[in-house]
């Protein structure tokens, strides 16, 4: 019978574990919170003043609790940990398949697994352990299978938790969730994570579904999320050769209330390390499940979102090949307000103009470059350099293109870039976020997602 949950451990130091145990540690004082990572330079990290996640909210949250109730430790201590731990997070990544069956699309559950298998080895008493990661519909029977090799005195239940914050907006969204779900079979270990939470979300937002249901609603809360996104992209080609507007568009949609107004944003395609990789695991239960029309249906989204980066990459080499061959590009984050760029679009979109033969000035403030240049073409190197401001960025180039919707490229002062760039020089907005008519005022031909030139 699992007792209140007063030692939390979470394995599993990233983009998820850490902005959620702060914000455990931060709301729930009379719990403990230790997070547990294999890798020693970022736990370092989170043990000093240069945090490896950067969250608007989180370097103040983490202040106020590291070394009171929140605590970031090596594997080695990690052992201990979950000896006394009442519940065990495995926030670990679940990235897409690279070999074996199911390669390109499946979701690699090993990192979960070898988690489990430190779980059987090292808990003892009752230990709740909560799947925080995003798995598959019925990973929680493998789990429980790994958990059954550890020792006989020790009862685990499994709880699916999955986690819904967004990058950019994670204390927001840990602070004040749409909703918590938990899904489990034990009445009483889903009770003791409900009051956890409860110490600062409504109960009537803490959702309780079976296992199963958890697990496939977040990966079915995604594709819906990515296939919003699409499908206004998929608007925006339509717009931009009818000289309809994109945003108009999306007003009038979202003003439906059974739409809503939310994530109807054209761009240039969604990026970030869960949408593509979700929407594949999707597709590939359903492929294995034998439904290869509601695999096809979602792949769709996918393809979508490969195209719209292409089409409109395609535009700025046609314009900077037009001019010096060389480009700025704004923002390399996969979104604004977080420095992390996997699956980012700035990635495919800067490869494509780079095997183009363009010269790239890339800029964004904060993305770390030494990171980001490991993603492009090692045969490129040479052809891209970093700019340590926009407007460094845009000197002598012929195209600058927006990739990221970062506040301060909204009120850039065109009439003085054009003073800097070549003539003729074109700005392609793939996050539709300037003024055109200024940017246009300044002599610029201006392409702008989901409006016509
Ligand atoms: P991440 O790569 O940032 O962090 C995962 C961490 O787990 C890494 O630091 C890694 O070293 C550590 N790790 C892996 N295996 C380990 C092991 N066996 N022992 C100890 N540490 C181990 O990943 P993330 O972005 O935090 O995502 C984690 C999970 O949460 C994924 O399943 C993801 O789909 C899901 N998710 C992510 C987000 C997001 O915004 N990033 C949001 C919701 C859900
Ligand atoms: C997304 C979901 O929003 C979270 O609920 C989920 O927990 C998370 O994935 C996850 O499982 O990892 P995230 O990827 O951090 O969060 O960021 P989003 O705000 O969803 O943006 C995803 C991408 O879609 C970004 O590239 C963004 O620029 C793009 N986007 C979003 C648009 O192009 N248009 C929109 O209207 C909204």
């Amino acid at each position: 019978m699992p007792h209140p949950i007063k030692k939390i451990v979470c394995i599993g130091a990233g983009y998820v574990g850490g902005p959620t145990m702060a914000v455990f540690a931060d709301r729930c004082p009379d719990i403990q919170v230790t997070v547990v990572d294999m890798n020693a330079a970022r736990i370092a990290a989170w043990n000093s003043n240069s945090l490896p996640v950067y969250e608007p909210g989180l370097a103040e949250i983490v202040q106020r609790t590291r070394g009171r109730n929140l605590h970031f430790i090596g594997q080695a201590e990690g052992a201990k940990a979950a000896a006394e731990a009442d519940a065990v997070f495995i926030s670990v990544n679940t990235p897409t398949k690279t070999h074996g069956e199911g390669a390109g699309r499946a979701s690699d559950l090993s990192y979960v697994e070898s988690c489990a298998r430190f779980i059987a080895q090292h808990a003892q008493g009752h230990t709740i352990v909560i799947e925080k990661s995003t798995m598959p519909v019925r990973a929680a029977d493998t789990i429980k299978k790994i958990l059954a090799t550890g020792n006989s005195g020790t009862k685990f239940d499994v709880l699916s938790n999955p986690e819904f914050l967004a990058e950019g907006t994670a204390i927001r969204d840990l602070e004040k969730p749409d909703r918590v779900l938990i899904g489990g079979e034990s009445t009483e270990a889903v009770r003791a994570l409900a009051d956890v939470y409860a110490h600062w979300v409504p109960r009537a937002a803490i959702i309780t579904t079976g296992l199963w249901s958890a697990e496939l609603s977040k990966l079915a809360a995604n594709a819906f999320l990515a296939q919003r996104v699409s499908s206004i992209n998929a608007i925006s080609s339509i717009c931009e050769v009818t000289e309809a507007d994109v945003d108009e568009v999306a007003q009038v949609v979202g003003a439906d209330s059974r739409v809503g107004p939310k994530f109807l944003k054209a761009s240039i395609g969604f990026g970030g390390s869960c949408f593509k990789k979700d929407v594949y695991s999707l597709v590939y239960l359903c492929e294995h499940y034998r439904l290869p029309e509601a695999a096809a249906y979602w792949e769709q989204v996918l393809k979508m979102n490969e195209w719209q980066k292409q089409r409109i990459t395609y535009k700025v080499i046609e314009q900077a090949k037009s001019g010096n061959g060389t480009v700025a590009v704004l923002g390399l984050a996969f979104k604004k307000n977080t420095n992390d760029f996997r699956e980012s679009p700035a990635i495919d979109t800067c490869n494509q103009m780079l095997q183009a033969g363009l010269k790239l000035k890339l800029y964004d403030a904060k993305v770390y470059f030494a990171e980001f240049s490991k993603v492009l073409l090692p045969s490129a190197n040479g052809s891209y350099t970093q700019a340590m401001s926009a407007v460094e960025a845009m000197q002598g180039v012929s195209a600058v293109f927006i990739l990221t919707e970062w506040d301060e490229f909204k009120t850039i002062d065109w009439k003085a870039v054009a003073k800097v760039t070549q003539p003729k020089a074109g700005i392609f907005d793939g996050r539709a976020i300037i003024d055109v008519a200024a940017a246009k005022a300044a002599g610029f031909s201006v392409y702008s997602v989901g409006k016509a030139r």
